[in-house]
């Protein structure tokens, strides 16, 4: 396969330039950081470049792409003539704008292809905050259809050699800006409907918590936030397929991923297992000629990240959230931890589940799919 060079001084003009090339005159896809995850970036109003994305990653056409802007006047441009932001949105724009928070609007068909939004009648828009995304949407003038840089159903990569190692010889350049700081990707809201609430599609960087908060603090009253959770389903997200990428498996690496609920009462369905009865469910995975390699993703202060483990059979890689009470930390390193496990060779990741609360929500909402739920297990460990 042919190499991709990696430009590891991105914020340079020469080196923008020369991915605004790839970008507008070659109408090839480029790999940039943002805030969130990297993005796999190309022109958003050319049909041919777009497409390109779903060739690249391998993406059904029914999954819509995230427009990327980097300033107000040319959202103004994406957007339907008569249309006028409501309050809400006002107020979210305000502060979490540039940052990891997608808006839907209202989608003209006129001024923004079919392909970007799989035809629905609602385009999603976030302005990024990452100095390099900013600066490369200025440089090319034009907005940016980006999904995340990864083979479509992998974790989103946080890091260029993520992007390098799954995307080598299918990109034109990676643009190396480092770790990301959010780690995980944006928030989907959704405030179009007639009820004026506020439905968050996907949880993600901007937790639900801010959002609450921020709406309460503009607006006085704040308008009903809306999200799934374990005891809350919502009608209207249940009854229109408002992110169809959330149906197709997501943010699985290249092994089983298996989340292990340690504190709470699971969710139903889950099944109960004993501790040693799943060890040794695991030892049996090898091939009795080595021991089973088993990747633990935990909190650093938790009972999975703290319990001593037994050998017989079984070597552990051990990979730290963080600590329990910074979720943030947990969202930053969660992709990472499942790619480099992946890379390090382990034949299975054990993720232990984290409270679904400000960040540790949209960890959980990926965790969930990285495993799938027939690997979801109660752990019940005796210490
Ligand atoms: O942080 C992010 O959002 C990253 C960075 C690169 O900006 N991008 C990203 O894109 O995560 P992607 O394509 O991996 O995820 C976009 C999500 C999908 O779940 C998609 O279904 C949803 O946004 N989406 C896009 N357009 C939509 C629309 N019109 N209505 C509902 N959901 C939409
Ligand atoms: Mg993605």
């Amino acid at each position: 396969s042919t190499s991709t060079p990696v430009i590891s001084s991105p914020e340079t003009l020469s080196a923008l330039q020369a991915a605004s090339h790839q970008l507008v005159h070659n109408l090839q896809p480029v790999a940039f950081p943002t805030e969130t995850v990297y993005g796999l970036g190309a022109l958003a109003l050319n049909v041919s470049a777009t497409s390109k994305i779903f060739s690249t990653k391998g993406r059904p056409a029914d999954n819509p792409l995230i427009v990327h802007v980097s300033s107000f006047a040319m959202l103004q441009t994406l957007l339907p003539q008569d249309y006028v932001l409501s309050d809400s949105y006002t107020a979210l724009m305000k502060h979490f704008w540039p940052g990891a928070l997608t808006l839907l609007f209202p989608s003209d068909p006129k001024i923004i292809p079919p392909i970007i939004t799989a035809n629905q009648p609602t385009v999603a828009i976030r302005m990024p905050s990452h100095p390099v995304a900013r600066a490369l949407i200025a440089v090319a003038n034009a907005p940016l259809a980006a999904p995340s840089a990864n083979s479509s159903g992998k974790p989103s990569p946080t890091r260029a050699e993520h992007v390098l190692r799954d995307l080598e010889g299918k990109v034109g350049i990676i643009l190396d800006g480092g770790a990301c700081g959010v780690g995980l990707e944006s928030t989907v809201v959704d405030g179009l409907h007639a009820d004026g609430a506020i439905r968050v599609l996907r949880p993600g960087g901007i937790t639900v918590e801010d959002i609450e908060r921020v709406l309460r603090q503009e607006m006085g009253v704040s308008p009903k936030v809306l999200v799934h959770r374990r005891d809350y389903r919502d009608e209207v997200m249940e009854a229109t397929p408002t992110t169809p990428g959330m149906k197709y498996r997501h943010y699985s690496p290249a092994v089983p991923v298996y989340l292990l609920y340690t504190a709470s009462p699971p969710p139903d369905g889950v099944q109960r297992l004993e501790a040693d009865e799943f060890l040794a469910s695991l030892q049996d995975k090898g091939d009795g000629k080595r021991p089973v390699k088993v990747g633990i993703l935990a909190p650093s202060d938790s009972p999975l990240g703290t319990c001593s483990l037994p050998m017989d059979g079984l070597e552990w890689t051990r990979f730290s959230l963080g600590p329990t009470a910074e979720p943030s930390v947990t969202a930053h390193l969660l992709f990472d931890g499942l790619l480099t496990l992946e890379r390090q060779g382990v034949d299975l990741i054990l993720i232990e589940e984290v409270e679904e609360e400000r960040e540790g929500l949209a960890v959980m909402n990926r965790v969930k799919k990285a495993a799938g739920e027939s690997r979801w297990i109660q752990f019940n460990s005796n210490g």
